[in-house]
């Protein structure tokens, strides 16, 4: 998935380490994502994934190294940076279930003042849904509808935690693509928290596997998709021979 001319970084950690308490939970990450490209963010649970996505938004400090997104180091301030364009879809996803598709996309429509039409072409299964209570959804839908809402404001940075959390493979077979598609027309940088290994790799340009707060293993999603033993080593903690 290159293009041919090389995108720009639009986020990058360095030397990241990250806790809470003055206690690391991830440690001396480097993580690069350029405009256009999927960054798979893997690993068990406690790894240290929600962790650096929290730091990349500016939610929580880092320890030390440094976090800079679209040429501007990204400041402890979340509404800042996401007038910026960094914007992460927590693993909660943020939607209200008492409202209905239209109105949680109105209340992020009111926010960023953009358009819904664009959003809705990458889920149009949302338009026949617009009247419906958003808690009726199916977790495949409402995941759609936390997509189409963080997207809104046309972010250049999209960080999506946990996005098959709840969802059926299916769901997250047919939600997936349209992240590619999303990556490739809007030129956004997407970095993609998701347990499905291998169906995030299939659309990622890039990955990592982080293992107790470290990257164990980074690649080209490609080479991490030959060579699956690695990623598995990686996640399982064994040490690379
Ligand atoms: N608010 C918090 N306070 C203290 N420790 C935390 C907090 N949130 C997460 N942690 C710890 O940080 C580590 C990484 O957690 P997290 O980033 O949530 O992992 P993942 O998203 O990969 O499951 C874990 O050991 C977790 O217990
Ligand atoms: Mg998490």
């Amino acid at each position: 998935m290159t293009t041919a001319i090389r995108s720009e970084v639009a986020l990058e950690l360095s030397a990241a380490t990250i806790g809470y308490g003055g206690v690391p939970a991830v440690r001396d990450l480097d993580l690069s994502v350029r405009s256009g490209e999927i960054l798979a963010l893997l690993g068990p649970n406690g790894a240290g994934k929600t962790t650096t996505m929290l730091a990349a938004v500016g939610a929580i400090p880092l320890l030390s190294g440094s976090v800079t997104a679209l040429g501007a180091p990204v400041v402890e301030q979340v509404e800042r940076n996401a007038r910026r364009g960094i914007t992460l879809v927590p693993d909660n996803r943020g939607v209200f279930h008492s409202l209905s598709v239209a109105d949680n996309l109105r209340v992020a429509q009111r926010k960023s003042g953009s358009d819904a039409g664009f959003v809705l072409e990458y889920f149009p299964k949302l338009k026949g849904m617009l009247r419906q209570r958003c808690g009726s959804l199916s977790g495949g839908e409402q995941q759609m509808l936390a997509l189409a809402k963080a997207m809104l404001p046309e972010p250049r940075v999209l960080l999506i935690d946990e996005l098959s959390m709840g969802l059926s493979p299916i769901a997250v077979q047919n939600i997936l693509p349209r992240l590619r598609a999303v990556a490739d027309e809007q030129q956004m940088a997407i970095v993609l928290v998701e347990q499905h290994i291998d169906l995030a790799l299939s659309i990622a340009d890039s990955g990592i596997v982080l293992h107790h707060g470290r990257a164990a293993l980074t690649g080209s999603a490609d080479r991490l998709r030959r060579d699956r033993d690695a990623v598995e080593s990686a996640y399982f903690g064994v040490e690379a021979s």
